[in-house]
């Protein structure tokens, strides 16, 4: 190790740290992304210093205007962190140094990487989650937009991936945003329990220096100081439950992606995707396939690796901060990453999806996904269900053997499988009358969906600030 070297640590040390330590060690490759949160961190923290008397207005003024500067450099690339900087923290420290010379070193008093690094890691996340947000109200625009379209363009409706009954797209569109909806509603409570600041606790106990966490916490965008120190650093909750919103999340589109491969099969073949959207083979000429909706899918497995290995690492580590905790950062970038990959992506692949109309209505009563009508019917005569469903499952078994449609089968063979069907019932064969019948709310009626779709524009348009707001100030 070169003497040069800044560390934030070593007077107790004979000699520097072994070769295999500082690899196994280094973690500014993957932390560097922080800097600019760890700076905005430092300013509040040189203001309390200056609060509290421990540095006095000209070095206050030349600290602040120091990080300015850093912060300069680190956005122009000109200052990097070099191979010899532990982390983040330590390589901001040199720049800082190379700055100020002594007065550099004074404004580690009152803090450890312990409460910084926390800080650092709530204000990134804090700060990407909006940008998360923005992206999922794009999503959704793009589904509500294609659902507007096709309000009363039928399909079959499944279970078990089987035809079931009757339904429009746009209902069925509508019903991948509502995840979404919840998705964003998840992402406002994580941050308001992320919005916690860890400064001012030190390594763990505090600080004997008259420091002023609430101060430090307002001028971050937090909304209060941590209520107990060492909580603050052993705190890695607001990791794993963003964690765990981006998996639901990741899983909410990797269930779209899964049906955007089906549609786009050449067995459904209701939706052709956009040529700058789909790729081919490099093999077979013919080949659209949909790599945006499979590599959505795929991502959710990354996703939930993510949240698993944060939970393991968190899982047996007594309090307060222990080393372990620095592998929460990759899985957590890498969350963020990934959404930030995924979102666009399916977005512009769900607006520009062109729509096979004609399939989807040739589709919809196929496999006697009007069965449940002529139960109902029944019903409405006053037969009980269950003999209505026997009599309906007759109906069907007739038709099979047949080869036809419900609406197909003769007067007589209508009165042949049960007295109580008569010609009438043929009113209530058809997927338009199946759609317009149902007009409970939440329901794939026209006016029920008419309904679903104001109010989830009207929710969406409720995000769209709150996804777009600068929490973290800069
Ligand atoms: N790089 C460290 C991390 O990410 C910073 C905190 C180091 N604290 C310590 N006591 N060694 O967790």
């Amino acid at each position: 190790m070169s003497s040069s070297r800044t560390s934030l640590w070593g007077g107790r040390f004979a000699g520097g740290p072994a070769e295999a330590l500082a690899r196994l060690s280094v973690c500014v490759q993957f932390d560097w992304r922080l800097a600019p949160y760890d700076l905005a961190a430092s300013r509040a923290h040189a203001r309390v210093l200056a609060g509290a008397g421990l540095l006095d207005a000209d070095e206050l003024g030349r600290m602040l205007a120091a990080l300015d500067d850093l912060e300069a450099a680190c956005a122009a690339g000109e200052f990097r962190p070099t191979v010899d900087d532990e982390d983040v923290h330590t390589a901001l420290e040199r720049g800082l140094l190379e700055r100020l010379g002594t007065l550099g070193g004074k404004l580690r008093a009152g803090r450890s990487r312990n409460d910084q690094v926390a800080t650092d890691l709530r204000l990134y996340l804090r700060d990407h989650v909006r940008g998360m947000a923005t992206n999922l109200v794009q999503l959704a625009d793009a589904l509500i937009e294609q659902a507007e379209r096709h309000v009363d363009t039928p399909v079959p409706g499944m279970t078990h991936l089987q035809h079931a009954q009757p339904v429009t797209f746009g209902h069925w569109l509508l019903a991948h945003v509502q995840p979404l909806l919840r998705d964003l509603e998840r992402l406002r409570d994580w941050d308001t329990r992320a919005a916690i600041s860890p400064l001012g606790a030190g390594a763990l106990a505090g600080s004997s220096l008259p420091l002023d966490p609430a101060a430090v916490a307002k001028e971050l965008g937090f909304v209060a100081p941590a209520a107990n120190s060492m909580d603050a650093v052993a705190d890695r909750d607001f990791v794993a439950e963003l964690l765990f919103v981006a998996s639901l999340l990741g899983v909410h589109l990797s269930r779209l992606g899964e049906e955007v491969v089906l549609w786009t099969s050449q067995e459904f073949g209701w939706v052709e995707l956009d040529d700058a959207f789909a790729t081919g083979s490099s093999i077979m000429p013919q080949k659209k396939n949909a790599d945006i909706a499979e590599l959505t899918r795929g991502k959710a497995g990354r996703l939930i690796g993510d949240l698993v290995s944060v939970l393991t690492m968190l899982k047996g580590l007594p309090l307060t901060y222990n080393r372990d905790m620095q592998e929460d950062k990759e899985p957590a970038f890498d969350a963020v990453d990934t959404l930030e990959l995924v979102l666009p992506a399916l977005a512009g692949m769900i607006s520009t999806m062109t729509v096979r109309v004609d399939r989807m209505v040739a589709a919809a009563p196929a496999g006697y996904t009007l069965a449940t009508e002529v139960a109902d019917w029944l019903v409405r005569k006053g037969i009980p269900f269950r003999e209505a469903h026997e009599v309906t499952g007759r109906l069907v078994a007739l038709c099979v053997a047949r080869e036809c449609a419900l609406d197909e089968v003769s007067d007589g063979d209508l009165e042949l499988v049960s007295p109580h069907l008569d010609p009438s019932v043929r009113d209530v064969l058809s997927v338009r009358s199946a759609l317009a019948a149902r007009t409970t709310p939440g329901s794939t009626g026209p006016g029920p969906v008419a309904d679903q779709l104001a109010s989830a524009v009207d929710k969406l348009d409720g995000w769209r600030e709150w996804a777009t707001e600068h929490v973290v100030p800069r």
